[in-house]
Order: structure tokens, then sequence, then C-alpha cells
């Protein structure tokens, strides 16, 4: 029996997150779902973006299934991103965001790579600060902090080794040359750590070079381990390999209940229209069947999904004319 705790959330969080648990309802797992509010909206009906309920019910669930927020660029009184929030209230540290290959025109071939974003710290401090007509905002690096994402990012590539029969490889992207402190004292940590997995190869490259390699030759890369805002550019990126934002799955792993979520926005361009690609809300599902330990779930509704990708049922972002209900509706036929 796993416990679920839905958070749809603003925009098109509410249309996808419906839609993965239609497909979640169908695999004939023990499965209770609760649902609880967050975001922009939440915040305009009771005052608090994350509400004390809502993180009661996320604390007694297994997961957390979060759709997306909206958090507008000024500052608003007593508003602050509920997944921001969330990430530092069950310590999620870890945020995985694999990246591989889709069939379709709109994907490129042959990538298969993981970006392990640390979650916590970084440029993400929370710790901004005005002085006259000078903004300040520090970047906070840790030890601790460091050593333990590096950590998780070799057991990944170990993990990964193993399933895919090919040796594991490490790139830690940073730019220690100009940060020579925060960036020094990450990479310093990420090379100490790494010598503790002796079969790991590893590799650096400094985050601006990253960002060309993932455009030039992506299918050399495998696991990459980054800074908060580095890993958070760098994904966004990524996913544009393989499809784009609506395709793009993650985890946050750490203490607390883990979350998972598709790494697009609320996307109010486009949200009510029903139009909005369930992709990344159903491989994040995936990803949480995973951390639940229900492997053999987790790959059929992975491969519904490809299988209904590879049919060419694609929505508009990918070029095609589905709508959210009618590609949800063949990855639930898939299922059924
Ligand atoms: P966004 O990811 O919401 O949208 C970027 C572009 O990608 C838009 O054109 C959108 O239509 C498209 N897109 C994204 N997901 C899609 C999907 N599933 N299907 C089809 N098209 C999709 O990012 P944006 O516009 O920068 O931010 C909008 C709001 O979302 C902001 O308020 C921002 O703070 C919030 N946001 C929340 C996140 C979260 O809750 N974790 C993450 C990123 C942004
Ligand atoms: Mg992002």
């Amino acid at each position: 029996m796993h416990t679920i705790c839905l958070i749809p959330g603003d925009g098109i969080g509410q249309e996808v997150v419906p839609a993965a648990a239609e497909a979640l309802q169908l695999l004939g797992l023990d499965l209770t779902f609760v649902e609880a509010q967050a975001g922009f909206a939440c915040f305009e009906q009771h005052g608090s973006a994350l509400p004390e309920a809502t993180l009661a019910l996320a604390r007694m669930s297994d997961a957390v299934l979060f759709g997306a927020t909206s958090s507008p660029s000024t500052i608003i009184e007593g508003y602050r991103s509920p997944i921001l929030a969330l990430r530092r209230e069950f310590d999620l540290y870890a945020n995985l965001r694999p990246v591989y290959s889709l069939p379709g025109a709109f994907s490129q071939p042959g990538i298969d790579l993981l970006i392990v974003r640390e979650n916590t710290e970084g440029l993400y401090s929370g710790r901004e600060r005005c002085d006259g007509d000078t903004a300040i905002a520090e970047r906070v690096i840790t030890r601790t902090g460091s050593e333990r994402i590096v950590r998780v990012a070799c057991e990944q590539a170990m993990q990964r080794s193993e399933l895919r029969c090919r040796p594991p490889v490490l790139t830690i992207v940073h730019k220690a040359n100009v940060l020579k402190l925060t960036d020094g004292l990450f990479r310093d940590c990420a090379l100490k750590v790494a010598e503790e997995f002796p079969a790991i190869k590893v590799n650096e490259l400094l985050v601006d070079s990253a960002a060309m390699k993932l455009v030039k030759s992506p299918q050399s890369l495998d696991v990459l381990v980054t800074t908060n805002l580095f890993g958070d550019i760098l994904s966004d990126e990524a996913s544009a390999l393989v499809g784009g934002l609506g395709v793009a799955a993650s985890a946050s792993l750490g203490s607390g209940t883990p979350v998972f979520e598709p790494v697009h926005g609320s996307a109010p361009d486009i949200a009510g229209q029903g139009i909005s690609n369930p992709v990344g809300a159903l491989l994040s599902s995936a990803l949480m069947l995973e951390a639940l330990n229900e492997p053999n779930a987790a790959s059929r509704l992975r491969q519904a999904v490809l299988d209904t990708l590879a049919s060419g049922l694609f929505t508009t972002d990918l070029g095609g004319m589905a709508t959210t209900r009618q590609f949800t509706g063949a990855v639930c036929a898939r299922l059924g």
C-alpha cells in the first residue's frame, strides 16, 4: 500500500497531475491518493502558498506528485515559492533529472544522461538583500551539502552502469576557475567523494563548456553533478534535446517524503486550453514508482508513454495535434 499526495498547484499542474493519477490507477497497485493545495491561487484564497494542512498530508504520504506553481517575479508580501519551501522542509537535497531519447522527430537519438542537481543551497539560498542601489545574493556552498549530493550522483552512476552494462562516468560541473572559494569547495568535495567509487571514471567541465557540450555531443554524457542554479539551467537546456519542457521529469530525494514533478512550470500561456503535454508528469510518476520499489509498474507506465509517442500521437509542443485528454487516453488504453 502506498499513499500518494497529489499537489496539482497552478496552471497546467491542474491538467497534468490528474492525467498522471488516472494512469497510475490502472497499474493494479494498492494506491491511496490524497489531494492537497499549494500555489499562487491557494495563496490568494487562503493567505498561504503552502498551507500547514498540505505539509501534514505530504508528511504522512509515501510520495508527493507535484504539478507546478506560479511564482511572480516581483515581491509579494507573504508569498514564497511552495516548491522551494517543500524542498527545504523535507530536506530534498538531491534533484534527479534524467534526459533520454524519445521516439519522435522532436528528439535527438542516442541520448541517455542524468543531471544530479543540488537542491537546497547554492544561489537559491534565499539570502538576498539590497544595499542602496546594490542587490546581493549569497551563493552558499557547504562541505556537507556538496559531499552528500556527489555521493548520490556516484550511487546513481554505479546503478546505471549495472543496468546498462557500460562503465560508469561522472562529470563534475562547476566554475571553480572564477568562483574559487564556493566552487573550489564543491570541486574538492566532489573529487574526494568520487575516490570512494574507484570504478567510476571522473571528468570535470566548467559550466559554460558543459552547456556547449550538451548541445554539441550530448551522447557522450552519462551522469552530471552540479550546484543548484547550474543544474536548473542545464537541465532545461538538456530537455530541449529530447522534446523540451513538456517531457522532462524529475525526482527530489532527501530526508523527508520524496517529491516527483515535471520540470516545467505552470505555463500560463497555455493553461486551461487542455493542450498541455502530460509526458513530464507521467514520466515523473514512473520515477515515483521506482522510488516506491514498484519497478515493474514503473516500466509498464514508461513503456506505455514511449509506445504512445512511437505511435505518432503528440501534443502540440512536440509538433502534433493531440490534446492532454487524447494523449492520456491513449496511454491509459495501453495500460488497461
Ligand atoms: P513554463 O515551464 O511554465 O513554460 C515555458 C514554456 O514551455 C511555455 O511556452 C509553456 O507553454 C511551455 N510548456 C511548459 N510545459 C509544457 C507542457 N507540459 N506542455 C506543453 N507546453 C509546455 O516556464 P515559465 O513560463 O518560465 O514559467 C511560468 C510560471 O511557472 C512562473 O510563474 C514560474 O515561476 C513557474 N515555474 C514553476 C516551476 C515549479 O513549480 N516547479 C518550475 C518552473 C517555473
Ligand atoms: Mg527550471
